[in-house]
């Protein structure tokens, strides 16, 4: 492909902290460039608490394993969202209830998830999907008024604000991905955020094998934990990466500003929204096409004819055949028919997002036609 949908950002600065990590962190140095990643992490979220993961999911899954979630539990999350969010749910043996998501925020909709409570519910996920924010203010009401927490799935999120709060930082934990398509990367990565001082304790001790800090024995777990762990090289790329957080975010920022302004008038096209108060941080820019001859299918394989890598918009997960039989989620389905995700990195120019966007008239152009 000539333009990929994602690439990673990597200048002599990742790479002298990449060095500096390999050559000099071991011994008494392992974990220094862990411990300044999470702590500057959560300096950055404004929450107390932060680990460092090896993935997203990971992060996830020790999460719901602190809040003790299992068999005869269920969790209540959007359909439209990447199977990551669900499996943990799955391997602690918890039950997963996919409700509808909003059609303008493309997040799980509060009003669905209040008619799915029931005296099971042991959490709330929200995810922020491709940088979109949920209405975590009607999701706190729900949890507040039935005792459930809300969870915040931020893979998608980082650079995003709601009512001037990071995203991650507002629910009882949120999970961040640094996976190579993220804006921020160490290659595959995560991030386990909190300002509960006790669940950060847990998840901690579940970290490291189910060794309890403040254990004299060496290796003495008091509980069967993860070994979900980032290595300090990985954190060494993720320093660098936070310390140019801004002029990342921005850039993308920037990009789905120029995709706007050039895609939206040809209407019958909607894309990602920014409430009012709050900002998005923009890390994919994705475009629902609301006419159903303009299928997401059709239009991805004219771009890619061209050279251009997209993505489709995530299929409902109630869809896939791997869940007990769920209610046809309207919204999540016409979302997956008409999205597609439009190329967008840091070193995107402006000549190839001119390129995404001619492309993607002639092929609607071409759908006219027909
Ligand atoms: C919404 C969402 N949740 C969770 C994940 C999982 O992230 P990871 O691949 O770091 O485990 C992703 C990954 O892209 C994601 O998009």
């Amino acid at each position: 492909m000539q333009i990929p949908y994602a690439k990673p950002s990597i200048t002599q600065l990742e790479i002298d902290y990449v060095n500096d990590a390999m050559s000099n962190g071991w011994g008494e140095q392992r974990n220094t460039y862990l411990d300044r990643f999470e702590s500057e992490f959560s300096k950055h979220l404004g929450a107390k608490f932060a680990i460092a993961t090896s993935s997203c999911t990971g992060a996830l899954h020790m999460g719901l394993s602190a809040l003790g979630v299992g068999v005869d539990d269920e969790i209540i999350l959007a359909d439209s969202n990447w199977v990551a969010t669900v499996a943990p749910v799955v391997h602690l043996g918890a039950t997963p209830v996919f409700v509808d998501v909003l059609r303008d925020t493309w997040c799980i909709d509060p009003r669905l998830v209040k008619d799915a409570v029931t005296s099971k519910t042991k959490a709330i996920i929200a995810t922020h999907l491709y940088g979109n924010l949920a209405d975590m203010t009607e999701l706190l009401k729900i949890g507040e008024q039935y005792g459930i927490p809300v969870i915040e799935d931020a893979a998608e999120a980082i650079g995003s604000k709601y009512l001037g709060q990071r995203a991650g930082s507002i629910g009882l934990f949120g999970v961040f991905s640094f996976h190579g398509s993220k804006t921020i990367t160490t290659g595959e990565g995560g991030m386990f955020v909190t300002s509960d001082a006790n669940l950060f304790e847990r998840v901690l001790t579940l970290s490291n094998h189910g060794r309890d800090k403040n254990e004299e024995r060496m290796f003495w777990p008091s509980a069967v934990g993860f070994k979900y762990k980032m290595s300090n090289i990985q954190a060494a790329l993720g320093c660098a990466q936070l310390s140019r957080f801004d002029s990342l975010v921005a850039k993308r920022q920037q990009v789905l500003a120029t995709y706007k302004s050039a895609i939206l008038p040809l209407g019958g096209i909607s894309m990602n929204p920014e409430q009012v108060g709050s900002e998005n941080g923009a890390w994919m820019p994705t475009v629902i096409f609301e006419e159903k001859s303009n299928s997401s299918l059709l239009i991805q394989s004219e771009l890619r004819k061209n050279g251009i890598d997209v993505r489709p918009f995530f299929a409902p997960l109630s869809t896939t055949g791997l869940f007990p039989t769920q209610k046809n989620n309207l919204i999540a389905g016409h979302l997956a028919a008409g999205g597609i995700n439009l190329p967008a990195y840091f070193d995107i120019s402006e000549s190839e997002v001119v390129s995404v966007v001619e492309s993607l008239k002639s092929a609607l152009t071409r759908r006219v036609g027909k």
